[in-house]
Parts: structure tokens; C-alpha cells; sequence
């Protein structure tokens, strides 16, 4: 049985880990990490774990933790992988990797010469429908990739984002928190990005927080937009913003993703994770559904009938951290890939604050 702890007990922990974890006959929760003491004791209850602690170092010197799920706000990412990489532990990191890319090669760097199995978050790479259009694009079911095309859309209050405002705690904003999810499968879809400039902007100030108590302005931006050339030849275009008011779509918001190829166009859309807008030439655009084989990994015991579609595909990814251990292999997407999306994400800022275009040099292994 693997033994795992989770290292941050917000929100993602709580909706995707945690409940990944149950479903998980090789893995158990033994431990819970979080600095707020409150929360803690709460998810102790919620969770049934016995082992609790607000120091990540502690939990990553247990020797009865194998591997751990960082899941904490993204200034602490750097400090806390490198801890469990230190203990020898098998880490998930979520997405960003850190706040810029010197920080990430670190960890990476320090994963990889460790030994330990080493994840990035990044959680769309295992919607059905991304799994399948990954399928299709490398079957050369679509022609040689021109496009590719990404809108994550979300209609979301303008109150404060907590931790999530400030660069110097989260790095960035929608372009963190969003857009690098999308910088990430169009990479694993057509490879390397070689070269881009970005765009950011900030509209809303965030003074203040839901329950009406003042607080210091966002510095990080809430719209954040791509324009990049693939190695390949293929032109990539990505937009993310919060502010798109009347895309709540029951609160996943509006997400798009497609290939234009030489021979037919492919849409992922998060609202509809098991079906794919599929079409060649000279045809219109329609819905077909993703195989049987595309809708879980092969072995989960999921029940891909079950549940929120665009809620449970988030539970493969603990699934396949386990399996990356169990059958002491890589996983994926790695910490690697974590950080060739953070290099993107830098040079998008760089590329916006000196105007110009940015060559992404490649990134040894
Ligand atoms: N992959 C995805 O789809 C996805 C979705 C949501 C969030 N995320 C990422 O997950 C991370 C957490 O996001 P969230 O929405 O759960 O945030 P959150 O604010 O709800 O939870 C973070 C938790 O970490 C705790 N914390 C802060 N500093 C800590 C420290 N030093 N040690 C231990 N605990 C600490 C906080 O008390 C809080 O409970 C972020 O990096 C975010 O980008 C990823």
C-alpha cells in the first residue's frame, strides 16, 4: 500500500486528491499537512486521517510517508518539493511548478538526480476528450497540425483572490492559474513551443474580499493572452480571463481547445469531456463520442458512468502518480514538463514587458 500525504488542505486537495486517493486500492491518505490549524483539525475529521501536522517538513521526514501531494499556494511549492525530495519521497507538485523558471529547474533538477517519481498537476491532460484528441493528432487522423487554438473562459466575481492576487505569492494570475494548463497540452499535443509573445492585462482591482473586508489591490494580471510558434511549424493562439461574464457554464466556465490539420479540424471543450467535435474538409463540425478506451486509464477501476464527467477525469491523475510508482517508471506529465510550461509562461511576460518576441532555447532533460 502506498502511503501518501497530502501537503495543503484547501480546495483541490479536498475536491480532486482526496477523493482520487479513496478511489485508489493501492494508495492511502496517512497524512495531512496545512498552516491554517483550523482547517487542519476540520479535515482531520472530514478525511479520517490520523497524522496531522503544519510543518511540510515533519510530514516529509515521516518514515511512514512514501509520497507526498503538494498542494499549497505557489511561492511554497520550491521550498516544500525540494523538502520531499531531500526525505527521498515521490512528489505531485501542483501547477504553477513555482513563480518563475530558475525556480522550477531547481526542482526539477533536484527530482530527477533524487531518483523519486516527480509529477506536475496538470490536470486536463487526462479529460477524455484531450486524451483522444492526442490520440488522433499523433494517428495523423487530422493532416499535419497549422493550428492550435485555446480559450478558457470563466465568469468569476471580482472580489479578492486571496493568495492567488499577489504576484509575489502566486507569480501570476490567470496565466498561472489558467493558461498554463493550456500551454502545457498544446505542447504535449504538438511539441515544442519555440517561440512566443504574450500579452496581460488587469482590469479588476480586488479590494476587497466576499465577505466585504478591505484588502490590498491585485498586482497579477486577469486576462492573459499567446500567440507562439511550434517547433513543428504549427501557429498556437491561447486567451484566458475571469472576467467573461455570462460563461459560468454550472461554474466549469467556457473551455475550447481545437487542431486545425491539413485534412480536419478537432474541439475539446471541458463542458462535454466525453464527446469531441470532430470534421474534415468540406464538412461541418459534429459531436462524436470518445471511445470506451480513451475515457479512464486501463486499469483504474473508475467507473467513467459515474459522477460530474468534468469533475471525475481529475481523479485519474493521483491514479496515475500511483501507477508511476508501483510500476517505478516516470510519470506523466513530469516535472520536466512542469517546468518547459513554465519557461512558456516566463517568456509570455518577458515577451508583453519588453515587446517583443522571445526565442525559447530548448531545455535539456
Ligand atoms: N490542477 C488543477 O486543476 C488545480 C485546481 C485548483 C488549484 N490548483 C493549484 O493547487 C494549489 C492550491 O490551490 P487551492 O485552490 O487548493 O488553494 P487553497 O488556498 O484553497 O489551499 C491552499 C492551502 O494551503 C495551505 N498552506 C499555505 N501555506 C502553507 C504551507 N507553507 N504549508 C502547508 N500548508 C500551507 C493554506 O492554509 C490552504 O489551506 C495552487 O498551486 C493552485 O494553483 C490546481
Amino acid at each position: 500500500m502506498l502511503r501518501i500525504a497530502i501537503i495543503g488542505a484547501g480546495a483541490v486537495s479536498d475536491y480532486h486528491h482526496v477523493p482520487a486517493i479513496r478511489l485508489d486500492p493501492r494508495a492511502e491518505l496517512v497524512a495531512a499537512c496545512d498552516a491554517n490549524e483550523k482547517l487542519l483539525q476540520q479535515r482531520q475529521r472530514d478525511w479520517g486521517v490520523e497524522v496531522v501536522s503544519t510543518d511540510p517538513e515533519a510530514i516529509c521526514a515521516r518514515d511512514d510517508v512514501d509520497a507526498v501531494i503538494i498542494a499549497t499556494p505557489n511561492f511554497t511549492h520550491r521550498p516544500i518539493a525540494l523538502a520531499a525530495v531531500r526525505a527521498g519521497k515521490h512528489v505531485m507538485c501542483e501547477k504553477p511548478l513555482g513563480l518563475n523558471p530558475a525556480e522550477v529547474r531547481e526542482m526539477y533538477h533536484a527530482a530527477r538526480d533524487a531518483g523519486v517519481v516527480h509529477m506536475t498537476a496538470f490536470t486536463y491532460r487526462f479529460a477524455p476528450s484531450m486524451r483522444y484528441l492526442k490520440h488522433l493528432v499523433a494517428a495523423g487522423q487530422l493532416g499535419e497540425p497549422r493550428h492550435f487554438r485555446s480559450q478558457r473562459f470563466l465568469d468569476w466575481p471580482e472580489t479578492s483572490w486571496g493568495w492567488r492576487q499577489y504576484q509575489h505569492l502566486a507569480g501570476a494570475g490567470d496565466l498561472f492559474d489558467m493558461t498554463i494548463h493550456r500551454i502545457d497540452f498544446a505542447q504535449d499535443l504538438l511539441g515544442r513551443i519555440a517561440r512566443v509573445t504574450g500579452a496581460l492585462a488587469r482590469f479588476a482591482p480586488r479590494t476587497e474580499t466576499k465577505d466585504g473586508q478591505a484588502c490590498e489591490p491585485s498586482d497579477v494580471d486577469d486576462w492573459s493572452s499567446i500567440l507562439g510558434e511550434f517547433a513543428c511549424g504549427a501557429t498556437g493562439v491561447w486567451e484566458g480571463t475571469t472576467l467573461a461574464k455570462g460563461y459560468g457554464r454550472g461554474g466549469f466556465g467556457h473551455e475550447w481547445a481545437e487542431i486545425n490539420g491539413a485534412e480536419g479540424s478537432a474541439v475539446y471543450q471541458l463542458h462535454e469531456p466525453n464527446t469531441v467535435l470532430l470534421g474534415k474538409t468540406g464538412q461541418d463540425l459534429a459531436p462524436v463520442d470518445v471511445p470506451a478506451e480513451f475515457l479512464k486509464p486501463a486499469d483504474s477501476p473508475r467507473d467513467p458512468s459515474q459522477g460530474e464527467p468534468a469533475t471525475v477525469f481529475r481523479y485519474d491523475l493521483v491514479w496515475e502518480f500511483v501507477s508511476a510508482i508501483t510500476d517505478k517508471r516516470p510519470a506523466v506529465p513530469d516535472f520536466y514538463d512542469g517546468l518547459s510550461a513554465q519557461v512558456i509562461a516566463g517568456a509570455a511576460i518577458d515577451s508583453y514587458h519588453n515587446r517583443r518576441w522571445v526565442e525559447i532555447p530548448h531545455e535539456p532533460r
